[in-house]
């Protein structure tokens, strides 16, 4: 049985040896075709003309293809239709498609798709957040809000009252495969397509409006993509539509791929923030009432942003129960790329503004941060720990202030009953010896002019479940062969996080068979029809439970049959260590299933799963949104260098909760590298626009992401292990995105190593480059 085994990913191997395949990778038909879009240079304006005859001439191209030339639908938007694939006079932002160009080569589409003579009537561009509150531009007509209690009210009633605003930046995905897809044209104008995409069923959908074709006309497949952090959740419409179309009207397979710098320019980020707070509390640091407004720069086309900006607001309490708080969240258009999904969807950012209000009440009172935080924690329920393994079930109970009295609520009206984090905390406390090396902190500080050093805990407690409730859904499809070999599909996509390696392993535990046994094939809509997106961390969650019912049942039939051939029962038949036993009868499961397969035993089965339990009023603002939640904490120490800015981050230690965790080693490898991930977006990752709109920091050489020379010095990662109290796979829990979130903890470790520096509170913008580093220092020693 594999199942909680730390078994290596199964392409592993081929990663680290090149060999394997993507997009890109996959042979092609003779005579395949290459395209390129011709990009806006203008934020916003009118197109006024259109020159491409130069474009038309260029060596090897062979078509050339603006909106009139569509066949049908001119739509590539994942939500409201508002995102031509190519675009119809207006433009929207710098990089905006206007036209593709299908050439033999990828270097001829592309030399040729600069050669466009376009005209503009320019308008005013709308860039900034002050410049669209001034402008009133937005996607939902006002702010929407989400209460709870009288905020204001318990705030002006408060012994101490504290107020800021946080900027916190965008961030590139930068997954190391950019966009790319493959269009081959079929029998009877059928298409199949190969995408890197976490959403193949949209691809389909939107490829099969593109054509004209019903969504069985179009087969999209996807074995892997070399990352895809929630930026292909949408954003690879525009090249699988225009392939799909290009391959239609040429009849010629069709290939497209952004290079870096177009990847940069054309697709959306992360979404920028700037959270404004108020916040009333004791002399304890707790807080008796907070208001947040949140200002979400979406860009030009809605794409996700609803549910993203949404999502920012759930995580507005993140770990700390508020009886008096209010959200209100701007939702706003702007003429830059159109944001859209990235690892945490919103939640970071939600959860940066609460963090920062803890530092800051902790800076205000002068007591340390860990303290302040869990004042405000979510309790412990007493019960929590029934069946829990050893290490939970030890956690110390919470303090006597902290024993809820009657059922606790988050300010969107659900229960949270599976908090973990006093024990979690104080177990991770213990393991990096944090207030003695908080101590040390503060003494080295006080012998160090230049060199200050900094600690923090923070902690995430993150929701769990899509908030649009119906995409709470999975399909599976499994075969066993008559050699005892199996086969699964499902509708989960493959993008390095380990999903195909955690179901194999479900399904290796069912049959009692080694994963060598079981393959994984590539994830493809004829297979699996009306597939989520492989996102909210729910890949393993859905998935695994669909494949795990199409295996039980397949099973179930096998052990019927061998059952009744030797007159026993089937509840006797055991599956286990690569054979089935049946009474006194002990046979291979290869031997099994052909037994099967002469008895006229259909070996192959759909499971199907829907998350229990969970409803959602986006509007209210009230409901169940998330099934369970996934909690982690992480303590960071970093150095700055008061003169230049610059800093180090020396250790981070980290205690993160995945369940009764499938894979405990790719659960490891996905805290570090979204620890890594959400450190970046918050230090070093920074994305500057000019005022003409145009991003400037379209490549690794102005674009800095962590190198592996930038992870902590010392880096301890550890699971805090113990059964999901939800019934989920094997009780394990989501963790793809939550560890992003504890990135979080070097933000507020060089906030505090700033404070050492003067008496002001260093409110430190994200990202904390070493250039705003440097002027938080000469803030907080009033020399700014
Ligand atoms: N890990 C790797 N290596 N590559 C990725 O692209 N995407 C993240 C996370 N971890 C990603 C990753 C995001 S945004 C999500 S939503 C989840 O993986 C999706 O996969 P899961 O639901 O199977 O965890
Ligand atoms: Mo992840 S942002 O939900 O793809």
């Amino acid at each position: 049985m594999s199942v909680h085994r730390p078994t290596p990913h199964d392409s592993a191997r081929l990663h680290v040896t090149g060999a394997a395949r993507y997009v890109d990778d996959i042979p092609t038909p003779a005579g395949c075709l290459h395209l390129a879009f011709g990009q806006s240079t203008i934020a916003h304006g009118t197109i006024t003309a259109m020159d491409l005859t130069a474009v038309r001439a260029s060596e090897g191209v062979v078509a050339v293809l603006t909106a009139d030339d569509l066949p049908h639908a001119n739509d590539v938007s994942p939500s409201i239709h508002d995102e031509p694939l190519l675009a119809t006079g207006t433009v929207h932002y710098v990089g905006q498609p206007l036209f593709a160009v299908v050439a033999t080569s990828h270097t001829a589409a592309r030399k040729a798709a600069r050669l466009a003579d376009v005209t503009y009537d320019a308008k005013p561009a709308i860039l900034t957040i002050e410049e669209a509150m001034a402008a009133n531009s937005r996607f939902e007509e006002g702010p929407r809000v989400y209460t709870r209690g009288d905020a204001s009210g318990a705030i002006d009633a408060s012994a101490h009252v504290i107020d800021g605003v946080i900027d916190m930046g965008g961030q590139e995905h930068f997954y190391l495969e950019g966009q790319a897809a493959l269009a081959l044209p079929q029998d009877d104008g059928d298409m199949v397509v190969h995408s890197s995409t976490q959403h193949p069923s949209e691809i389909q959908h939107k490829v099969a409006d593109a054509l004209g074709l019903p969504m069985h006309g179009v087969k999209v497949e996807v074995r892997r993509m070399g990352g895809g952090f929630g930026g292909k959740e949408s954003q690879g419409n525009a090249l699988a539509v225009a392939c799909a179309v290009a391959a239609s009207l040429t009849g010629k397979p069709c290939k497209m791929r952004y290079d870096r710098d177009d990847d940069m320019v054309i697709t959306g980020k992360r979404h920028d923030f700037r959270i404004s707070y108020r916040a009333g509390f004791d002399d304890a640091g707790h807080v008796q009432g907070i208001e947040f407004v949140h200002y979400t720069r979406c860009g030009w086309a809605q794409d996700l942003s609803l549910p993203v900006a949404d999502r920012a607001m759930l995580h507005a309490d993140n770990a700390y129960l508020f009886e008096n708080i209010r959200i209100e969240s701007h939702r706003l258009r702007t003429n830059t790329q159109s944001a859209t999904a990235f690892r945490g969807f919103g939640g970071p950012q939600g959860i940066v503004g609460v963090e920062r209000v803890m530092d800051q009440i902790a800076h205000h009172l002068g007591l340390d941060p860990l303290e302040v935080r869990k004042v405000n924690y979510y309790a412990e329920m007493e019960s929590a720990d029934g069946g829990l393994s050893a290490p939970r079930a030890a956690a110390p109970l919470p303090p006597e202030s902290n024993l809820p009295k009657k059922k606790q609520v988050t300010p969107y009206g659900q229960e949270v009953t599976d908090f973990v984090l006093h024990g979690l905390t104080t177990d991770l406390a213990a393991r990096c010896d944090y207030e003695a090396r908080r101590l040390a902190v503060a003494e080295w500080n006080a012998g160090s002019p230049v060199l200050k050093r900094g600690i923090a805990i923070t902690p995430v407690k993150f929701g769990i479940s899509f908030t649009l409730s119906h995409l709470n859904q999975a399909g599976a499809l499994v075969h066993v062969y008559q050699d005892g070999s199996v086969a699964l599909n499902h509708g989960g996509t493959e993008m390095g996080q380990g999903l195909y390696q955690k179901v194999a392993q479900v399904a290796s535990g069912v049959f009692g068979i080694g994963l060598e046994q079981v393959r994984l094939t590539a994830t493809d809509t004829s297979k699996v029809p009306n597939t989520s997106a492989t996102a909210a961390s729910s890949g393993s969650d859905l998935n695994g439970m669909a494949v795990l019912a199409a295996c039980e049942a397949l099973r179930a039939r096998m052990a019927d049959h061998l059952a009744a051939v030797r007159q026993s029962d089937p509840a006797d038949v055991v599956f286990e260590g690569g054979l089935v036993r049946v009474g006194a009868d002990e046979m291979t499961f290869a031997a099994a299933a052909k037994e099967c397969y002469e008895g006229r035993v259909s070996l192959s089965a759909t499971g199907f799963y829907k998350t229990p339990d969970i409803s959602w009023d986006r509007i209210k603002g009230d409901g169940r949104p998330f099934y369970y939640f996934a909690y982690g904490a992480a303590c960071s120490e970093v150095v700055i260098d008061t003169l230049t800015g610059e800093y180090k981050v020396l250790r981070t230690d980290i205690l993160h909760d995945a369940g009764r965790s499938l894979n405990p080693a790719l659960d490891i490898g996905q805290i570090e590298g979204g620890f890594v991930q959400g450190a970046g977006w918050l230090t070093t990752e920074e994305l500057v626009w000019d005022d003409k709109g145009r991003l400037r920091t379209h490549a690794p050489s102005t674009y800095k992401i962590p190198a592996a020379s930038d992870r902590p010095k010392v880096f301890n990662v550890a699971l805090f292990e113990g059964d999901n109290p939800e019934a989920t796979i094997h009780r394990s829990k989501a963790v793809g995105e939550p560890p992003f979130c504890l990135g979080i903890s070097v933000l507020m470790a060089l906030s505090d190593a700033v404070a050492a520096c003067g008496a002001a509170y260093p409110a430190l913008d994200a990202p904390a480059t070493p250039e705003r580093v440097l002027k938080a220092v000469m803030r907080v020693r009033g020399d700014a």
